[in-house]
């Protein structure tokens, strides 16, 4: 077409858009949808699908070769449906800008990124999160995330993850809700509502992501991208209801994986995405491949090239491509081969387009692309406020002997040792890509506001400073010096608060560990001061469950702050202090050793559960079953008596339980009130414990409430290996308490 050509060609085009769009404002998106499609080509079509990688410093010069050149191009051919890792307004502004004047058509482009726990203002990380046991909180937290995203042009998150996972090896555990899925469930629905609001169109939500489809969480020996072989019962009990759960809650797109499943690639998987997701589950948004998740199905084995990895990706439902260019390269020529209907090419398209519609980029391109609230909602003093209540609420403390904690404030000579302890950036966790590095308050310097009799001490070096998310974090194993200072400190002290833990950059994607202890020297360094000052406060700082038993046997309080993100001095300074009770209970199971995973409370029964005179029962030669902290564990500066369990199934619809929870301390408290259910014989075998409900209530000192739960079909029934619901009659445990492992004890019969 000739320019001036073209150009009437554009101009007639928008006249037709934008006068159908007028005469019918009415008209559905379904309809707008189908109006577009039918004005495309089979190029524009699949360049939908297409998803890039930027690519281009917009303040530079144009690209005029290599791969950046050809992107460039494509985008002005409208050959590209998104970009992932552009930010800032004016980079999105120019590349929309580029995509909306120059391509035939004009459809804006959606921009993606990981926005996994905050932007600027950095939220905790989402394990951490979890352990709030706080829907309320973990929303507002995705709410923030989201209001800050949307300032810098961006209007999809790659979040939440919602993989189930029982192996702390792993090292993504720190990106999920940890191993429940009732609880992962929950989170997953809480997160989405967060980040897309109740209306995906307003300039500040954003488009969450569910991922990754499914099973990475079970990657074998928990090391990451390998492959996950799981049986149908733990497929669709386990790990699919906190995506079901999310669809249920409208996410708009799910990402596949990385992972094989039982011999297929995920991103490969037709049974995956379109039995069950798209058929079953009715989902009516798009799915994201994984970052070259098509053009992996090669390396797989599973393809023989890319342009058969592109055919199985589209026919098997992956309907964008990130970044492998398996799509723009080879799914035309896929179609006019036969290969891959058009019809499938359509159904993918529409997705996209549909999603587009909804957050009013065909109203307004240039929607998030403001730059008085780029300049206005970042680090917002309401997202400080925000992820410090978030902060404070995701601490656990798993030990507190004698009563060490809380700290009284300016009575007591306090060291405070430990590299982590005076870190400001590692605490930001992993994950964090938006946020700017050293924004953290360290821990230090959240306690010297609390008080000013604190001696620091650095104790001997553990990571390297320049640590970051691209490379392996470097751990000092040999170097002591800075060990007689700490001594020497702690010696001279009432009370040693010692912070140690992982660096931020040990755990997030790619990082899986073989060994679950304190990194480094750490453990010495904490074995020394404990040999001069037995007042020791541990604060451990890390990104999935560890191994410390020695820890835990000795150390008289000890408490789990995860990584608290940019608030994390002023959280943890709260609860040393004793200016904020803690209230978090463990998303994931603490292991004594690494020969212990996986290990989860959910567990079956084994036919020989009970222990033997001789060694014929379901245990190991050198070490204990149980774990070193059981998932739900908590404690408070106060104490929670659980009385008059009470269990009701005269009504066929449900089963009433209530329980009485006493605060029975001298101080005002938060305590998550778990209920756990066994089904005690099933046609196919049930977890000797299930959480299926819980709820987090404030007691005053010597105050008692009733806690009531309603247990429906919903949360008796399960999935059995044909992946049908069904509720079966029989009998049932209840287990109301404050953890998986202690409760009150009670059963009823169903009908
Ligand atoms: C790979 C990760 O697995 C995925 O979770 C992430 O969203 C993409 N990279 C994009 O960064």
């Amino acid at each position: 077409m000739k320019p001036l050509a073209k150009h009437s060609f554009i101009i007639l085009l928008y006249l037709t858009l934008s006068s159908t769009m007028t005469m019918a404002q009415h008209k559905t998106i379904s309809q707008k949808v189908d109006s577009l499609l039918n004005l495309m080509t089979l190029e524009e079509k699949v360049g939908q699908m297409n998803q890039y990688n930027g690519f281009w410093d917009v303040t530079g010069p144009v690209p005029e070769e290599g791969n950046a050149a050809i992107k460039y191009e494509h985008l002005k051919k409208g050959w590209v449906g998104s970009m992932l890792n552009v930010t800032g307004v004016e980079n999105v502004r120019k590349l929309q800008k580029l995509v909306v004047e120059e391509s035939r058509l004009g459809i804006p482009l959606i921009f993606g990124f990981d926005v996994i726990h905050g932007y600027k203002t950095v939220a905790p990380i989402p394990l951490a999160e979890a352990a709030s046991w706080d829907m309320e909180a973990i929303e507002n937290s995705a709410r923030i995330a989201a209001d800050e995203a949307s300032a810098v042009g961006i209007n999809w998150t790659f979040a939440p993850m919602v993989d189930i996972s029982r192996d702390p090896r792993w090292g993504r555990v720190m990106e999920g809700a940890g191993e429940d899925t009732y609880l992962g469930a929950q989170i997953a629905q809480a997160r989405v509502k967060g980040f897309q609001g109740d209306n995906l169109s307003a300039e500040n939500t954003i488009v969450a992501c569910a991922k990754h489809f499914a099973a990475y969480g079970f990657a074998e020996a928990g090391k990451d991208y390998n492959t996950a072989d799981i049986g149908t019962s733990t497929l669709y009990n386990a790990v699919l209801p906190p995506f079901q759960a999310a669809v249920d809650a409208n996410v708009r797109t799910v990402m596949n994986g990385f992972n094989v499943l039982n011999g297929v690639p995920v991103t490969g998987s037709a049974f995956l995405q379109r039995d069950i997701l798209k058929e079953k589950w009715g989902f009516d948004g798009f799915v994201i491949s994984d970052w070259a998740s098509i053009g992996e199905l090669v390396p797989h084995g599973f393809a023989k090239d890319l342009k058969q990895a592109a055919e199985l990706g589209a026919n098997a439902g992956s309907d964008m491509d990130m970044e492998s260019s398996a799509y723009v390269l080879h799914l035309v020529n896929n179609v006019k081969e036969g290969k891959v209907s058009e019809e499938k090419i359509d159904d993918a398209v529409r997705r996209i387009l549909t999603v587009k519609y909804e957050l009013g980029l065909f109203d307004d391109p240039y929607k998030y692309c403001n730059e008085k609230r780029e300049k206005e909602r970042l680090y917002h003093e309401d997202h400080q406020a925000g992820v410090l209540d978030m902060a404070k609420k995701s601490i656990v403390l798993l030990k507190n002997e004698g009563n060490l904690l809380p700290i009284k404030k300016n009575q007591s000579k306090i060291a405070v040792i430990g590299e982590l302890a005076n870190d400001n950036n590692s605490p930001l966790g992993s994950w964090r890509l938006g946020s700017d590095n050293h924004t953290a308050i360290s821990v230090l310097d959240g306690l010297k506001k609390y008080s000013n009799n604190i001696t620091y001490a650095k104790g001997p070096k553990v990571f390297n400073p320049d640590a970051s998310f691209l490379n392996h974090v470097q751990v000092n194993e040999t170097d002591t010096s800075g060990m007689e200072e700490a001594i020497a400190v702690a010696k001279q002290s009432d009370v040693v608060v010692l912070v140690l833990g992982e660096h931020g950059f040990q755990s997030g994607e790619g990082r899986s560990r073989a060994q679950l202890g304190l990194p480094g020297l750490q453990l010495n360094l904490l074995k020394e001061v404990y040999k001069v000052n037995k007042n020791v406060v541990l604060i451990l700082m890390n990104g999935r469950p560890l191994t410390i038993e020695w820890e835990a046997e000795n150390i008289p309080a000890i408490l789990e702050t995860w990584q608290l993100g940019s608030q994390t001095g002023n959280a943890i300074a709260q609860v040393v202090f004793g200016e904020y009770n803690p209230s978090g209970k463990l998303p994931m199971t603490f292991p004594r050793s690494v020969g212990q995973i996986p290990i989860y409370y959910n567990h079956n029964s084994t036919g020989r559960p009970n222990a033997q005179p001789n060694v014929f029962w379901s245990h190991y030669s050198d070490e204990k079953n149980d774990p070193l902290f059981p998932f739900g564990h908590g404690l408070s500066y106060t104490t929670f008596a659980y009385s008059n369990l009470t269990i009701d199934s005269n009504n066929p619809e449900y089963v009433s339980v209530e329980v009485t929870v006493t605060n029975t301390g001298d101080r005002t408290g938060e305590e998550v009130v778990q209920l756990y259910i066994h089904d005690k014989v099933a046609s196919v075998v049930r977890p000797v414990k299930e959480l299926k409900g819980f709820k987090k209530i404030s007691l005053a000192p010597k105050s008692s409430q009733k806690v009531q739960f309603t247990l429906t079909n919903k949360e008796l029934g399960f999935f059995n290996n044909a992946y049908e619901f069904v509720v079966e009659p029989g009998e049932f445990g209840i287990m109301v308490g404050t953890s998986s492992q202690t409760g009150l004890h009670g059963n009823f019969i169903k009908n």
